[in-house]
């Protein structure tokens, strides 16, 4: 099982992580689309920890499902200042940083498996999941 941790510190941090991410993506054999699914999640979730939590980590890795097969896990972790209420900061529109409010809900839908946990002044956890063969995936993608 392969693991690729990621220090989400400054900007330039963010294109590190996205062009490492793009490389465990490739191994799994990923299809393209599924490679920009991959790629958006990981700018949307380094940016959220830069932003909102002042830096942290993520971590990249191919993990094996009995059911589901191979895939990639994405994980973002930080010691911020959490988020209050998970349900709104899920909703589309939803930004305490009047910017879009589109990154998690985006994530979300552009992943397979999609957990949250958050904890006022202690942090949070994104956990995303990306199946190679995605049990979502329309007859029309290749
Ligand atoms: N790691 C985090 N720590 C603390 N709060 C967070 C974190 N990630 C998200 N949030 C909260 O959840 C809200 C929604 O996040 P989301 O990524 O959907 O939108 P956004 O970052 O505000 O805007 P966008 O991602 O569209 O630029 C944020 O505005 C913020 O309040
Ligand atoms: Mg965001």
């Amino acid at each position: 099982m392969e693991r690729v941790e990621c220090q989400i510190q400054r900007e330039v941090d963010v294109y590190l992580a996205m062009s490492q991410g793009r490389t465990v993506a490739e191994k799994l054999n990923l299809t393209p689309v599924d490679r920009i699914r991959v790629e958006i999640t990981i700018l949307e979730l380094s940016r959220n920890l830069l932003i909102h939590a002042g830096g942290g980590t993520l971590i990249f890795s191919l993990i094996e499902d009995p059911t589901y097969g191979p895939g990639m896990g994405i994980e973002a972790t930080d010691t911020g200042p959490g988020i209050a209420d998970i349900n709104l900061a899920m909703q589309d529109g939803y930004s305490t940083a009047h910017t879009l409010g589109a990154g998690l809900p985006g994530v979300r839908r552009l992943t397979d498996e999609f957990y949250i946990e958050s904890e006022v002044g202690v942090g949070t956890r994104v956990y995303a999941i990306k199946w190679l063969m995605s049990p979502r995936r329309s007859i029309y993608e290749r």
